[in-house]
């Protein structure tokens, strides 16, 4: 196990109602808040109103910013820059899912820069200091509510990039599972699909002896698997959207990681498919991971084998490893499929035509991946195995 420090300050505010706090732990952070948000849901949902009236009751002044697209844009972030800057924002709001979030991070990372924020995505600058933030979450999904990671799209050249400071750790995140009742299920699903891609990120390492944390993985993976079906049938199951809100924060929130180096190499890959074709980010890793483990389990086998055995109950077959471990990337398809995900590029209705362009954009900054370092070339293949 490696040396590690775990630090993770986003104060959690869990279960039914707990929107109504909202007010009072934003004040502890000054007067003047910018209210982020994404296309309407809150609105139709009746959270909005919600919101708002807590934030009131705190005599907070309230300047808003809705419009957040799935796939965050930099030129509504570059809007929020001026904004806050113009008015003297003390506090960001995101009240969404993790691209109201990610759009709130980067928003808060350029109130503090004097350049342009896309600055941060390129590498050109590091963020070393952002507003605080604080989110009220309504889609168990990207884990944005307690990560230090912000991904941003930039429209010009299609870029989609990642980057992270731990001041954009949200102060405190709201999860009530009965605001993840009006989702599509087609939401839910990517929702389920991304958490699960967290958790494999970590778990494919290349590090010996981590039993907690595979088993913690483990355990994560098995609860999300046990509860998604559980909550696409029956989307206002409380208990399931619980358990499924909860597992979504723990499989991003670093305790996963904790002692061992992740992989990532399929987060990278998908970035580059949901830059160009503005799909949704689950929707890309339930086609891209599982070609990404076709690609790769010959690297570790025994590893493949024992996810196989302990999350999806393959039994072992000593005499044919490979047989067992293939039976796990099945399975992980399968399942993929079963909630409604697609598992090929073709049922989204993407060719061959960017092939090559995303694999070379993908690895112009280095090979991805720790597990496996992916050069041009297999990022291209990893794209061949998911056609
Ligand atoms: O915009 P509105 O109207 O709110 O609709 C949203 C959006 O269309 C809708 N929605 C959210 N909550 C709802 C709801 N509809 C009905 N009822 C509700 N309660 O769902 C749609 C998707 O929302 P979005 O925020 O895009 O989803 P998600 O949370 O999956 O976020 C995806 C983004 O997060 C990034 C992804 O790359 C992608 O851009 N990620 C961020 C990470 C991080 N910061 O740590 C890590 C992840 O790996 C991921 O890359
Ligand atoms: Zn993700």
């Amino acid at each position: 196990m490696q040396n590690f420090v775990f630090h993770n300050s986003t104060k959690i505010i869990f279960g039914k109602d707990q929107e109504q706090v909202v007010g009072q732990e934003s004040v502890a952070y000054g007067k003047k808040l910018l209210l982020h948000y994404g296309g309407g849901s809150i609105k139709s949902s009746g959270l909005y109103d919600r919101v708002v009236s807590s934030l009131k009751e705190q005599g907070v002044e309230i300047f808003e910013l809705g419009g957040v697209k799935p796939n965050p844009r930099v030129s509504l972030v570059r809007d929020g820059v001026a904004l806050c800057k113009e008015n003297d924002i003390d506090f960001i709001l995101a009240v969404g899912g993790g691209s109201v979030i990610d759009s709130a991070k980067a928003i808060a990372a350029g109130c503090k820069y004097d350049g342009d924020v896309w600055d941060f995505y390129t590498g050109k600058a590091a963020v070393t200091d952002s507003l605080p933030l604080g989110v009220v979450l309504t889609i168990p999904a990207a884990g944005s509510e307690s990560s230090a990671g912000t991904v941003i799209t930039n429209e010009e050249g299609s870029y989609k990039r990642a980057t992270g400071h731990i001041s954009l750790r949200p102060r405190f995140a709201i999860l009530n599972p009965v605001l993840s009742y009006t989702l599509p299920s087609y939401q839910t699903a990517c929702g389920v699909t991304d958490m699960i891609s967290h958790i494999l990120e970590r778990y494919f390492t290349n590090e010996k002896n981590v039993e907690l944390t595979d088993r913690l993985s483990e355990a994560t993976l098995r609860t999300i698997i046990n509860n998604a079906h559980t909550v696409l049938e029956d989307p206002t199951n409380y208990d399931a959207r619980a358990e499924i809100m909860w597992a979504g924060t723990i499989a991003h929130n670093d305790l996963l990681d904790t002692g061992r180096i992740g992989d990532w190499g399929s987060h990278d890959v998908e970035h580059e498919i949901s830059g160009i074709y503005d799909i949704a980010h689950g929707a890309g890793l339930a086609i891209v991971f599982p070609a990404w483990m076709k690609y790769v389990y010959k690297h570790d086998i025994n590893r493949f084998v024992q996810f196989a055995n302990r999350v999806w109950d393959v039994e072992i077959d000593l005499n044919n490893l490979e047989k067992t471990a293939l039976e796990g990337i099945k399975r992980t398809e399968q399942f993929f499929s079963s909630i409604g995900m697609p598992i090929r590029l073709e049922e989204v209705n993407i060719n061959e035509e960017h092939f090559d362009e995303m694999a070379k954009k993908g690895t112009e900054r280095g090979p991805l991946g720790n597990f496996v370092k992916l050069q041009e070339k297999d990022v291209r293949q990893i794209f061949n195995l998911a056609k």
